[in-house]
């Protein structure tokens, strides 16, 4: 009988019921009225009497071991609302989920989609991976510029017509191949150019383009919706300005710079010293262009222009290494609470 009840000991210690009707189980083969228990109680009054102190403290082990075992696990699983668990009480506090944050270029992207659509501009997207047409030749691009040099571009080994967009304009011909204007659209995106990674440059980054083509568009159109953006996003004192410059798919081409968000204009060294920021380049769309993806030019104009997000972001948060924003490292990832920023 001792080795039995050592048998049942070791069985009631290594017994880890996973749900209640497993315990329940367990109850019945140990300790109900017809249970192991009752049986060798029954069967120790006829033990002979030398043999009942030791056999007597061992099975009071084990009663001892099965009732604690069952009560301890009744309790476990109650307060875990296992499965079946009979009382759950809705009035307590629900689990804390922890919540996550946005990605800072998430962040920015959004934040600029929402100013562009209060000012009625949809948006569009198109492929990352391009041909030649969409990404230079319809841009106007001439065939011997740089841009298409493969020191900038990534092209698909096999296919040389094929290759990574490098700018997010390609999907303005995207657009203008299937819409006819009025057209006020912004496109953002991811862009690949192949350049070395450090930390002012990356071989991939985000833009936003942004393109207007209706009847009667004027460079005064664009200069006043860039002023409306930079100020809902940097804040209603901020000052702009444009120079001129030049992009094949713009004549007359500018780029447009902001009074310095840090120093707002003294001189710091994030605008070297000359109180300005470009954050982006611009121009009315080239007739040219709009031929090319068959809007007639002699009837529309329209202007276009296309930033980057990494900028704008390292802008607002001044984060300023690029490579960063791409290791998704969860630490820093933290640190952007969207509810500091930006209301969303
Ligand atoms: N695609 C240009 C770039 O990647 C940016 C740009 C400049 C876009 C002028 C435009 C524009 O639409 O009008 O640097």
């Amino acid at each position: 009988m001792k080795d039995l009840i050592n048998n049942y000991l070791e069985e009631i210690h290594s017994f880890h019921p996973g749900t209640s009707s497993e315990l329940e189980e367990f109850r019945l083969r140990f300790l109900s009225k017809k249970g192991i228990l009752s049986e060798l109680f029954d069967q120790f009054k006829h033990l002979p009497q030398e043999q009942k102190k030791e056999t007597g403290r061992l099975l009071n082990d084990l009663k001892n071991a099965a009732v604690s075992k069952y009560e301890q696990f009744q309790e476990y699983l109650k307060q875990t609302a296992g499965p079946i668990s009979k009382v759950s009480d809705l009035s307590l506090p629900g689990q804390n989920i922890p919540l996550s944050s946005r990605h800072p270029i998430s962040i920015v992207r959004k934040e600029i989609s929402e100013i562009f659509s209060r000012l009625g501009f949809t948006i569009a997207d198109g492929p990352e991976i391009e041909d030649d047409w969409h990404v230079f030749s319809a841009l106007n691009f001439p065939p011997e510029h740089p841009a298409r040099d493969m020191q900038d571009t990534f092209f698909i080994e096999q296919k040389p017509d094929i290759l990574l967009r490098t700018h997010t304009s390609s999907v303005q011909v995207r657009v203008m191949e299937n819409t006819q204007p009025p057209i006020r659209m912004i496109m953002p995106g991811r862009v690949f150019r192949n350049e070395a990674i450090s930390a002012r440059a990356h071989c991939i980054f985000h833009q936003v383009e942004g393109l207007y083509i209706d009847k009667n568009v004027s460079f005064a159109d664009l200069k006043q919706t860039l002023l409306y953006f930079a100020r809902e996003m940097f804040g209603q004192n901020t000052k702009v300005r444009l120079r001129p410059s030049f992009f094949p798919f713009t004549e007359p081409s500018a780029e447009f710079d902001v009074s310095c968000t840090i120093c707002k204009g003294n001189g710091c060294n994030i605008c070297k010293y000359t109180g300005w920021l470009e954050i982006l380049g611009c121009g009315m769309v080239d007739p040219n262009v709009l031929s090319l993806n068959g809007i007639d030019p002699s009837i529309y104009s329209g202007y276009a222009f296309g930033m980057g997000i990494e900028r704008i972001a390292q802008l607002t948060f001044q984060v300023r290494d690029l490579r960063l924003y791409f290791e998704n490292d969860i630490r820093f990832l933290h640190q952007f609470s969207p509810h500091l920023h930006f209301t969303y």
